[in-house]
């Protein structure tokens, strides 16, 4: 069956001004966790120091834009399975070293490539690919050199190594701090940036503003504030394309089957064309097939992948992810249908799901029609606990849970249309 996605009409789904900038950061401050469940916030800090730099500079508005979105999306590149780069880069601190570990090596091209398919964020994703050059030309991955480096790029350098340093060395006094840098100033960093910065710490209590977790949510709601934005996601493809990249990023970390939310898209939009359901509700059923399982970010992404069997501890893990995925959605204006479509994607139709036990009607048929796509879609492909089953097993399993998992209408429409 053909897809109808080309011609949905994406433009009458309308987000607010603030939706790039709630999104983006949301979604990377669930994809910041460290091992104990806590978060990093590494980018939203690095986002705080260089908003600062860069006013004090005097950055137009929207040289402001490019740098906060460059700062928050800088490592997105760098997100692991295990962890993520900020936590290696504090076990290999010099230069050299960081060179010759591939991971950190790549993940400023990474993140560059991730974010350079977006025409709007093209000189975005320059910045972010320059955000390991030094200022002398030693850095990685090019060996930029000055002026060559986006000034941007220079910023979020300098921002970068002052959260790894303090949290490598446990520096908490400014002068220490700022006496470490200095050794580094015109070799790592932009003698121009640094004394910025060294200002701004000195007269403005800098660091105060990301000391703890509730000034860095403080600052950054305040940020956010000003970053009301049209021109990212100005064109209603690039947000779906958007989208589509957070699920690609999303499968890569958390599903052994690579394409997993890209799939269950596809066979979501399909099974409500079958449905009859109107265009605007197939784009929405679309976009919560990209985003459903973002929630698996939050926690620790390994456990996706482990051969062994699974404790009561990790399963809990697991079935969390509804709500982590709700929980983040819910932060950004615009998005509570497809947060609860999410929310609800793993409910049965007899009410013996999670997270809320809803049954029949009660559970949303955007929902209902996500469970069923992602159902076949694990069937279909080959998990670490299970092989795939072929498509007739599939269908047959589906009929089999008719009316106890599944609602029995899509049942019926999908077995009709694919059987
Ligand atoms: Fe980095
Ligand atoms: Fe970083
Ligand atoms: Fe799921
Ligand atoms: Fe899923």
């Amino acid at each position: 069956m053909k897809s109808r996605l080309t011609h949905l009409p994406v433009q009458d789904i309308e987000f607010q001004p603030d939706f790039a900038a709630d999104f983006i950061s949301e979604f990377i401050k669930a994809c910041e966790k460290g091992k104990s469940g806590r978060d990093i916030y590494h980018s939203w800090k690095v986002c705080i120091l260089t908003y600062m730099i860069g006013k004090k500079m005097g950055l137009s508005d929207f040289e402001q834009r490019e740098l906060f979105f460059a700062s928050l999306l800088h490592d997105i590149g760098g997100v692991m399975v295990g962890g993520h780069v900020v936590e290696k880069l504090t076990q290999v601190p010099d230069v050299y070293g960081q060179k010759n570990d591939f991971l950190i090596f790549a993940h400023p091209y990474r993140s560059q490539t991730i974010m350079r398919s977006f025409p709007t964020f093209r000189h975005v994703s320059k910045i972010i690919g320059a955000h390991h050059e030094f200022y002398d030309g030693s850095g990685f991955p090019s060996g930029l050199k000055g002026e060559e480096i986006p000034l941007a790029a220079r910023m979020i350098r300098l921002a970068d190594t002052v959260d790894v340093t303090m949290k490598l060395h446990h520096i908490d006094d400014i002068s220490e701090l700022l006496q470490f840098l200095h050794f580094s100033v015109g070799e790592e960093f932009d003698p121009t940036v640094f004394e910025a910065f060294r200002e701004l710490v000195l007269n403005a209590s800098l660091l105060d503003k990301v000391k703890d977790s509730a000034e860095i949510e403080r600052n950054m709601k305040n940020i956010k504030g000003e970053m009301k934005d049209t021109y990212y996601f100005a064109s209603p493809d690039t947000l779906n394309r958007f989208f589509r990249m957070i699920s690609i990023v999303t499968d890569n970390l958390t599903s052994p089957s690579s394409l997993h939310s890209l799939q269950v898209s596809d066979t979501a939009v399909q099974i409500a064309g079958l449905m009859k359901q109107p265009d605007t509700e197939m784009m929405t059923i679309r976009w919560a097939g990209f985003l459903h399982d973002i929630g698996k970010l939050v926690v620790d992404r390994s456990v996706y992948f482990k051969k062994e069997k699974l404790t009561d501890e990790e399963w809990g893990q697991i079935r969390a992810h509804p709500q982590l995925t709700y929980d983040i959605l819910n932060c950004v204006n615009g998005m509570d249908k497809i947060a609860f479509y999410a929310l609800y994607h793993h409910e049965n139709f007899d009410g013996s799901g999670y997270p809320e036990h809803l049954k029949g009607s009660k559970i949303p048929l955007g929902a209902r029609i996500l469970h069923v796509a992602d159902a076949f879609e694990a069937m279909t492909s080959n998990r670490v606990h299970q092989r795939k089953k072929d498509w007739q097993d599939a269908l047959d399993e589906l009929k089999k849970n008719r009316g106890t998992q599944f609602d029995p209408e899509i049942v019926d429409a999908f077995v009709r249309e694919f059987g």
